[in-house]
């Protein structure tokens, strides 16, 4: 049984926070590709009626976990970041929380909702949660995929139990799923680290990262993916709930790169180089969710007022094919030659 069950070997990745809506996952399965709902930043009451919602389609889908992260941040390290933000902060008119938070996301609670009210694909990302829940998801009836950005990540998720994989490459836009958040992230085509990942296991698996055109589509294919699933591409289609500021900063030449970083959030994500990731990123400690919560407030201020410099501008680097046409035009176009 293929992995993700649609018609086109295309995946609508998940994008929590805002850009995947309900609306872009109903145009992403119209197109005859597989939409991943994102459970990430949800409370347990809000992912269940997303679920419910999900579920009241018809049409098979996939979550999106956040697996738990150990809390590991360095007190005085937090307090020296929250000091070094601060400037940016007060120019939004935002108070900074003064401790750090921790959380896990929900995660019993919505891994219990899966079970009770099980999804066809369950993907996870920043790691490996506990066998049992593995066990527990798979019982249920779901898939389950684990995503990695190595191959000693797909080794330890082959042995975890997980019935496939999604590999991310380092170009992917967004958080990086990798397992250590502080490892060095070196730059590599997504289909390379699909060819390393195949040479490791056999277990079948979806492609992300980077991908611009069709001609990236079919490499990832044949580098051994048995699927292809796209973020950034989406992010300015009219059924997204991307921010106004974030797709005016994606169509704005004025950015010109891309980078990996750790400034907002604690953990590494690909975003558009702007002010707020080029002075931060070299002291930023890592812990998250810990920056995530000190950020964000200002982050969100960021979005209302219009100021591309301090938001996290998720994007990975095939960001300037991203077009501001619906969403199914822009995977049946991905598609062309499969
Ligand atoms: C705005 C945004 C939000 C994302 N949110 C998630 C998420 O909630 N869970 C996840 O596993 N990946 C998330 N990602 C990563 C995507 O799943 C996927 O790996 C990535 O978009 C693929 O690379 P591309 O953006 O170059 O197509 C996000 C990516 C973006 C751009």
């Amino acid at each position: 049984m293929p992995l993700l069950d649609s018609d086109l070997p295309l995946a609508a990745a998940p994008m929590a926070g805002g850009p995947t809506t309900a609306a872009l996952a109903a145009a992403v399965t119209a197109a005859g590709c597989f939409a991943f709902v994102p459970a990430g930043y949800l409370s347990a009451e809000a992912f269940a009626a997303e679920l419910t919602a999900a579920h009241a389609t018809g049409s098979p889908f996939g979550v999106n976990l956040f697996v738990p992260q150990p809390g590991t941040i360095d007190p005085a390290a937090f307090r020296a970041y929250r000091e070094a933000i601060r400037p940016d902060a007060d120019a939004l008119g935002v108070d900074l929380p003064v401790e750090p938070r921790h959380d896990d996301d929900a995660w019993r609670e919505k891994v219990a909702l899966l079970v009770a009210d099980p999804a066809p694909v369950v993907s996870l990302t920043f790691g490996l949660p506990e066998r049992a829940d593995i066990d527990a998801l798979r019982a249920a009836g779901s898939r389950v995929l684990a995503t990695v950005t190595t191959p000693e990540e797909a080794r330890a998720a082959e042995d975890a139990g997980v019935d496939g994989l999604v590999v991310q490459g380092p170009r992917a836009g967004g958080h990086s799923g990798t397992f250590d958040p502080r490892r060095a992230i070196t730059d590599a085509a997504t289909a390379d680290v699909v060819r390393a990942v195949t040479g490791v296991t056999r277990l079948p698996l979806v492609a992300a990262g980077g991908v611009s055109g069709p001609a990236d589509v079919r490499d990832l294919l044949a580098a051994g993916a048995e699927a292809v699933a796209v973020g950034t591409l989406l992010l300015r289609a009219p059924e997204a709930g991307t921010t106004t500021t974030h797709r005016a900063a994606l169509a704005d030449p004025a950015f010109t790169d891309t980078m990996l970083t750790h400034a907002f959030t604690g953990r590494p994500a690909r975003a558009l180089r702007n002010s707020f990731a080029r002075r931060h990123h070299a002291d930023a400690p890592y812990g998250y969710p810990e920056l995530h919560h000190l950020t964000r407030e200002l982050r969100r201020a960021a979005a209302r007022t219009g100021d591309p410099h301090r938001l996290h501008l998720w994007a990975g680097t095939g960001w300037r094919s991203a077009p501001e046409r619906p969403a199914g035009e822009i995977l049946r176009e991905l598609s062309a030659g499969l």
